[in-house]
Formats: C-alpha cells, structure tokens, sequence
C-alpha cells in the first residue's frame, strides 16, 4: 500500500520552489485561502502564483493522504486493477494524479482539467521535474466543457472538487464523470457530514445510472448511516517543517478527516464489512462498529476467543474486514 506522505519528488519540488520566498507571506496567504474555503468561498481566492504556491504547501499533504487512502481501499479491493489512463478533475495543483501515479504504475497517460490557471501552472511547473508526470495533458477550463468533449480514462478522479459546484450542477457533474470513466470513478470529499451527504448523493443517483460500489461500501444499498451519523474516515500524515510553518502548528503530523467512494462500471468481489471508527478495546474484549450489507452492526469480540480476538485486533478505522477475520 502507498505511504501517505508526499513523495520525495514532489516535496522537494514545493520547498524549492519555497526558496527564496517570504514563509510569513506564504502562511498569511494560506490562511486567508482556509478562511475563504471554510466560508464556502471555494478556490477563487487563489489567484496569483504565491497563492496557489501557499495553497498547495498547506493542503496538497492532506488531501494528498486522502485520496492516498482511498486508493489503498480500492487497491485492497481490487488488487488487479491497472489503469492506464487518468483523469483528474478539478486537478487543482495536481494532488491526485501524484497519489494515482504512486498507487498505479501502470498509468501511463495523465490528463488534468481545472479552471483555475495558478493551480495549473503550478501543476504543470511541478510535474515537469517528475519523469512520469512531466508530459501530463492539463487544460484549463469549467469542469462541465472540458469533460464533454474530452477524452474517456479508465481511472476518473474528482479529490475536494464536487463541493466547489452548485447542487444543481453537480448532478450534471456527476453524470458527465460517469460517462467519461471507462472502469472506476474516485471521488473523495472532506470528512464533514456536508461532505458525506455530496458523496452519498453522487453515489445514490450513479448506482442508479449501473454504478457498483468498490469502497468503502461492502454493499450498493442505501447508506444505514442516519444524522446525526455520517461516513468518514481519519488519515494521519507528517508535517514537514514548511508545512508547519505555513500552517502556524506545532504538532509533527495532521489527521486528515475525508469520505469517498470509488464506483466501477463492473461488480466486484466485496469483503463483508468496512470498520466504521476506531474499535472500542476493554479488559474483556474488543468492541467495533461495522458496515456490512444487512446495515449497521456491532461486532464484539472477547478476548478469550484467541484467534478471533488476534485477527479483530487488526481492524483499523477505515479498514475492509476479510473474509476469514
Ligand atoms: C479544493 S481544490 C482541490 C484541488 C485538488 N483536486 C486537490 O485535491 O488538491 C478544488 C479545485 O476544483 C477546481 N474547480 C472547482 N469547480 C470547478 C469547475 N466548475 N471546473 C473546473 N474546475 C473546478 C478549483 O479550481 C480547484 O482547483
């Protein structure tokens, strides 16, 4: 499975690219982006090359360690799948196509599409130092032209971009990715009961149009989850010493909170049950909350049962449960 830390490459482009540059100034324009975002003002505030430079030194870790983590599901569910095309919507600075490129070595074509041209040239100037990423297609456009008549990938990936839509759009949106995905379509959102309730529409309405559910969903029913309950998952990643400064934190690392679901145009072989947070361990047994096809269940699992106990010791938040655990 892929580590959810940057890689090294990519790292090393962003604090190159730091140099020489103001990090107060980059910590003050980052932090005017988050202020813009939780205020539901989307990517219009990253506008010049510093803005976007300071964007994706504070967030392009974690949504990278999303949607890293959402591969690692969907690799763990479907270990033979090998994309050889990738489309990135609303690319931004790239974050997905890296986490794809890690996760796949079998992609061999890249295309990227976003609206906004500092993410882009970001993108294209940080691609350009990665000898699988540097002849990435990126066009810069609205979501909804340059989907319609681009070209089809087998993997089709929207990270922290269906938010960005109005809701009317977004049903469109949805349809359209569908219809450009030839095997498996990602999309990740923010782990908030907001971002959970786009997931779950887009996934409702695609398995409708004959979408299967891959992860994390061991079933295509409706969600069991009911407010105030929402599905998400937690993925905690280091901080480097850039990444601190410009996010003002102390702490080494960050716990990303995320939802996804990745949908394919086939069935495939689900495991019974997804951990739904991080199981409860008493002196006398192990208790988890799990998603399984007949809804919502509460595992308990004593510990004088060794070898059940041994093998529910390894459920993590967010992990498949296997068939013979
Ligand atoms: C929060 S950023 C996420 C960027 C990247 N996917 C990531 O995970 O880091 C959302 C991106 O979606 C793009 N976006 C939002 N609405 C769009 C639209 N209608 N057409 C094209 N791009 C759009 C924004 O320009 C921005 O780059």
């Amino acid at each position: 499975m892929t580590a959810p830390d940057l890689p090294a490459e990519l790292k090393a482009a962003l604090e190159a690219k730091l140099q020489g540059r103001s990090r107060s100034d980059a910590a003050d324009r980052a932090s005017l982006i988050s202020r813009t975002y939780r205020d539901g003002g989307g990517s219009g505030a990253i506008r010049s090359e510093a803005d976007a430079l300071a964007y994706a030194l504070a967030r392009m870790p974690a949504t990278y360690a999303a949607v890293t983590a959402s591969l690692n599901a969907l690799r763990e569910i479907r270990p033979d799948f090998a994309p050889t095309s990738l489309l990135d919507a609303g690319a931004g600075p790239g974050t997905a196509t890296w986490a794809a490129a890690e996760a796949f070595p079998s992609l061999q074509s890249f295309a990227l599409l976003d609206a906004n041209s500092a993410l882009r040239a970001l993108a294209l100037d940080l691609g350009s130092r990665s000898l699988r990423l540097r002849d990435m297609k990126y066009r810069r456009g609205e979501a909804f032209a340059a989907l319609a008549d681009g070209e089809a990938a087998d993997l089709v990936v929207a990270s922290y971009m269906i938010g960005e839509v109005s809701e009317a759009e977004r049903t469109a949106l949805a349809d359209l990715m569908w219809a450009k995905t030839r095997d498996t379509l990602l999309v990740v959102e923010p782990g908030t009961p907001a971002g959970y309730g786009r997931i779950i529409a887009l996934r409702a309405r695609l398995i409708l149009a004959g979408a299967h559910v891959a992860a994390p969903c061991p079933h295509d029913r409706n969600c069991p989850l009911t407010a105030p309950d929402w599905c998400h998952f937690t993925q905690r990643l280091p901080r480097s010493r850039a990444h601190k400064q410009i996010k003002g934190a102390e702490l080494p690392y960050e716990d990303e909170k995320f939802s996804y679901v990745a949908l394919t145009r086939v069935p495939v072989a689900r495991h019974p049950a997804r951990v739904l947070t991080q199981p409860d361990i008493t002196k006398a047994e192990l208790r988890a909350k799990l998603c399984t096809p007949g809804g919502v269940a509460i595992a308990t699992v004593p510990r004088r049962a060794k070898a059940d106990y041994a093998r529910a010791r390894r459920w993590r938040w967010g992990a498949a449960v296997k068939e013979e655990s």
